[in-house]
């Protein structure tokens, strides 16, 4: 006798599970949040600014959580996410870490350590320090679905748009997917990689707004219409989802082929 497969819609369906997704707050991270909850998730929207998340966490009936993740440890901070998830909508099985930014835009030889520093805190500990504490509860629960999201400037370099500290920390997002996928595949968790090319949003929007710099991107981009965030929203539900059950430890990039080139 065939097993029962499931449907196309019952692999995408996160009924009743808990997600946390950092950088909620705009762009790329409220879009996933946006997505997640669409697909049945109770979502935890993560970031600073508590009037967005508000507003974000009240439209898809979830849970805002106001935090600075370059605050690594404290009460205050980072550690203060996941118990309050946890005591509000139960244990996470889904964390999405997309919060992320450039704090500096100097060449390699001149960025200063300081901000070479807070682009590893932000953009490589946070994701780390996140997983290692939802880590527990997707061990109990059995299952669990970590994506980060990081850049193609992890993977090539931009001529013209230096970010050599931006880059490293998003390499290694990829290198930290491999090894949890590997160290805790035995839970089945699963943990992935998604890299976005360019897309318009909050941290690129004076890229967009020059039309040097517009041009620039639309050149080098072999699909011809411009990246939206609902372009890595596929992406992320199939591995957030069982539809991306067997895939672990990968990066997948989604750019409109800039690095197909
Ligand atoms: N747009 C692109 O072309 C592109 C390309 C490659 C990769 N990415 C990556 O995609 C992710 C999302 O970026 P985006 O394009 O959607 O830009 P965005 O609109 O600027 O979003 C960045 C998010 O990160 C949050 N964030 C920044 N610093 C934070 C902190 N210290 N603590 C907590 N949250 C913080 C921001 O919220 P608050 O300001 O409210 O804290 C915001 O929600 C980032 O990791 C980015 O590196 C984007």
């Amino acid at each position: 006798m065939t097993p029962d497969r499931a449907t196309p819609a019952e692999l995408f369906d996160l009924d009743g599970r808990v997600a946390i997704v950092t950088g909620a707050s705009s762009g790329l991270g409220a879009a996933v949040a946006s997505a997640l909850a669409a697909l049945g998730a109770r979502v935890a929207v993560v970031a600073r600014r508590r009037d967005r998340l508000t507003e974000i966490a009240g439209r898809i009936d979830g849970f805002a959580v106001a935090c600075d993740l370059s605050e690594l440890d404290g009460v205050d901070g980072l550690e203060a996410i996941v118990p309050a998830v946890v005591a509000e909508l139960g244990p996470p099985e889904i964390l999405i870490n997309a919060a992320g930014t450039m704090f500096t835009t100097e060449r390699a030889e001149d960025e200063p350590v300081d901000a070479i520093r807070r682009t590893m805190d932000l953009n490589l500990v946070a994701p780390l320090r996140l997983s290692q504490q939802v880590f527990p509860h997707m061990r109990t629960l059995g299952r669990g679905t970590i994506v980060n999201i990081s850049s193609i400037s992890g993977r090539v370099g931009i001529p013209g748009i230096p970010q050599a500290s931006y880059a490293a920390s998003k390499a290694g997002l990829s290198g930290l997917a491999a090894e949890l996928a590997v160290q805790w595949a035995r839970h089945s968790i699963r943990v992935n990689t998604v890299a976005p090319g360019f897309f318009r949003s909050e941290i690129t929007g004076p890229l967009y707004e020059s039309e040097r710099a517009a041009a620039y991107l639309r050149r080098n981009t072999p699909l011809p219409k411009e990246g939206t965030a609902e372009d890595i929203v596929g992406a992320v539900a199939w591995l957030a989802s069982d539809a991306g059950s067997y895939v672990t430890g990968q990066t997948i990039v989604v750019d409109g082929g800039w690095t197909a080139r």
